[in-house]
C-alpha cells in the first residue's frame, strides 16, 4: 500500500488536489485503501480540463451559421399506411429477437428527495405499485404479444445500485426472468467545489455524483452489455428513463421506422406549444443533430421564433426517448473523448476541516455531467424523429409537485385513462371543471392501449362509484 499511497499523493499533489489526504492520520487500514482506490478510478486530467473549462472560465459559446428545424414524423394514426408499415417493421424486429431495452437509473434523485432508489417510488395512485414494476408490466405485455424475450439492461451508479438490486430480489424480479436483466454501474465523477478543489463526504470519500445519462454509452460497452446485446442477437436498444412513468418502454411503431431508416439514434419528440417551455430543442445545428437545452435558448434566439399563426418553428422538444442501434453505441464509444460535457452548479454535502459535515443552504459546488442526446451529433445519417402526444408517453417524475412531478403525473395519466374507461362504459365522476376526481389506474401488463383496453373489458362490470384500480390479470383492485 505505502507504493500506492505515495504514487497517488504525488498524482494528487500535481493536479493540486493534496488536500484529499487531510484525514489520513485518522484512517484506520480500511478506510485508506477505500480512499485509494476511490483515487486510483478519478481521471485527473479529464478533471482538470473540466475544471479549466467549467469553473476557472466559462466554456465558448457555440456559434453555428445555420439552424434548421428537423424534420418529424407525424403522430402515429394507425389508418396512415407509413404507420402500418412502420408497425410490421417494428413487430418483426420484436419477432426476430432483435429488440433490447436500456433503462438509465443511475441519477441522484434529489429533486424528488426520495428515501431510495426513484423506481422505487411507489407511483401507482391505487396500488402503490414502483415505477420499476410498472415498466416491468410493459415488459411482460410486449412479450406476450410477441413471443420474445425483451433483455433488460439497467443502469445504476454507486449511489444507488445496490439498493436497486436489492428492491428487484425482494420483488422476484416482478416476473421476470433474472437472465434477462443485467445491472450495470455508470462511471462516478468527482464534485469540485468553487476552486476547483475536489470534496470529501467522508474522511476516506469523495463526494461524486454519476457522470449523467450520457455514461450510458461507455458503462454499456465497459460492463458488457454491448457483447451480450450481439450474443442474444439485439440489434436495436430502446433507451427509455426511470422517471418516465408513461413511458412505451418499446414502441414499435418507434422502432419499425427506425429499422426501415437503418437509422443509427431515433427520437421522440413532443411539440413545444410555447417558445419558452423548459424542454430541449432538437434541431440540426451546421449539418450535426443537436438537442439544445432550455437554459441556451438565449443564446439562439432564432429557436424563439414563432410563424405567423403564433406557433412555435423550432418545436421538436425532448423527452428523452430514443432507440440506439447496438453499432452505433459502440462507434460513439470510439468518440466518447469527444462528448461534451454539462456543468451544474448544485448544493453538495462535504465535511470541513474539523472533520464535520456541512449541508450547504446554498450552491456550493459543480457536478460535471454527460448527456445521452449528445450522441446525436455523431450520426452519419438523417436520425428518426417522431412526434408523441405526451399524456400516455411522458410524464416526468423530476418532484413531488409543481411541474414535472408526482402529482403532476397522476393528474395526466387519471384523465388520459379516463377516457379508455368512459370509452369502454365505465362512468368516470367528474368535478364542476370536468376534470376527473377519482383515483384511476391500469396496469399496463393488461392492457397497453386504448384498442387493447376495448377489446379486454368488454364483458366488465364496472363498480358504480369509487377509485378504479385494474391489476395485470385484468382484476379490480
Ligand atoms: P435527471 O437528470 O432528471 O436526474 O435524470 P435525477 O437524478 O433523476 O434527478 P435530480 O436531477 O437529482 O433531481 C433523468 C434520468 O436519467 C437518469 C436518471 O436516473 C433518470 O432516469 N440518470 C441521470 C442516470 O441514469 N445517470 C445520471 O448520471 C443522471
Amino acid at each position: 500500500m505505502a507504493d500506492k499511497e505515495k504514487a497517488l499523493r504525488e498524482l494528487a499533489a500535481a493536479y493540486g488536489q493534496e488536500q484529499v489526504f487531510q484525514f489520513w492520520d485518522r484512517l484506520d487500514e480500511a478506510g485508506r485503501e477505500r480512499l485509494l482506490s476511490e483515487l486510483e478510478s478519478i481521471d485527473f486530467p479529464l478533471m482538470q480540463r473540466l475544471t479549466e473549462e467549467w469553473v476557472f472560465n466559462d466554456p465558448e459559446v457555440e456559434h453555428f451559421q445555420e439552424i434548421r428545424p428537423v424534420s418529424v414524423i407525424p403522430k402515429v394514426d394507425p389508418t396512415r399506411s407509413d404507420c402500418q408499415d412502420a408497425l410490421e417493421a417494428g413487430e418483426a424486429a420484436f419477432r426476430a429477437g432483435e429488440v433490447g431495452l436500456f433503462l438509465v437509473a443511475g441519477g441522484q434523485g434529489t429533486r424528488l428527495g426520495f428515501d431510495g432508489p426513484k423506481g422505487a417510488y411507489p407511483i401507482g395512485p391505487v396500488s402503490q405499485k414502483s415505477l420499476f414494476e410498472f415498466h416491468a408490466e410493459k415488459i411482460h405485455n410486449l412479450q406476450n404479444r410477441y413471443g420474445c424475450t425483451l433483455p433488460w439492461y439497467i443502469m445504476v451508479s454507486d449511489a444507488n445500485g445496490p439498493a436497486t438490486q436489492a428492491f428487484f430480489e425482494e420483488h422476484a424480479y416482478f416476473g421476470l426472468h433474472p437472465d434477462q436483466i443485467q445491472f450495470l454501474h455508470q462511471r462516478m465523477v468527482p464534485c469540485v467545489d468553487d476552486q476547483g478543489k475536489f470534496m470529501l463526504e467522508a474522511p476516506d470519500r469523495l463526494a461524486k455524483n454519476p457522470n449523467g445519462h450520457g455514461g450510458c454509452i461507455p458503462a454499456m460497452v465497459e460492463n458488457g452489455v454491448i457483447k451480450d446485446a450481439r450474443a442474444r442477437g439485439v440489434k436495436y436498444l430502446s433507451y427509455f428513463q426511470v422517471d418516465n412513468w408513461a413511458v412505451k418502454v418499446a414502441d414499435p411503431y418507434f422502432i419499425g421506422y427506425h429499422v426501415q431508416a437503418q437509422a443509427q439514434m431515433a427520437s421522440k419528440n413532443h411539440r413545444k406549444h410555447q417558445p419558452r417551455e423548459a424542454v430541449g430543442v432538437h434541431c440540426l445545428c451546421d449539418g450535426e443533430y443537436r438537442v439544445i437545452e432550455y437554459s441556451e435558448l438565449d443564446l439562439y434566439p432564432q429557436l424563439l421564433e414563432t410563424d405567423a399563426e403564433g406557433n412555435v418553428v423550432y418545436y421538436a422538444g425532448n423527452p428523452a426517448i430514443h432507440i440506439l442501434s447496438v453499432d452505433f453505441i459502440e462507434e460513439t464509444f470510439n468518440r466518447f473523448e469527444q462528448f461534451p460535457w454539462h456543468r451544474a452548479h448544485k448544493k453538495v454535502p462535504y465535511i470541513n476541516e474539523a472533520g464535520k459535515l456541512v449541508k450547504p443552504d446554498a450552491p456550493n459546488a459543480y457536478k460535471f455531467e454527460t448527456f445521452v442526446f449528445d450522441a446525436l451529433r455523431f450520426i452519419q445519417h438523417e436520425p428518426v424523429a417522431l412526434e408523441i402526444d405526451p399524456p400516455g408517453e411522458y410524464t416526468p417524475i423530476k418532484s413531488y409537485s409543481g411541474e414535472n412531478s408526482v402529482e403532476g403525473a397522476w393528474a395526466t395519466m387519471r384523465e388520459y385513462w379516463a377516457k379508455w374507461l368512459e370509452k369502454a362504459g365505465c362512468p368516470v365522476p367528474r368535478d364542476s371543471e370536468g376534470r376527473v376526481s377519482i383515483a384511476i389506474e391500469i396496469s399496463p401488463q393488461f392492457a397497453l392501449s386504448e384498442a387493447e383496453f376495448l377489446e379486454k373489458t368488454r364483458d366488465f362490470i364496472w363498480p358504480a362509484s369509487g377509485d378504479i384500480g385494474i391489476d395485470k390479470d385484468g382484476k379490480l383492485i
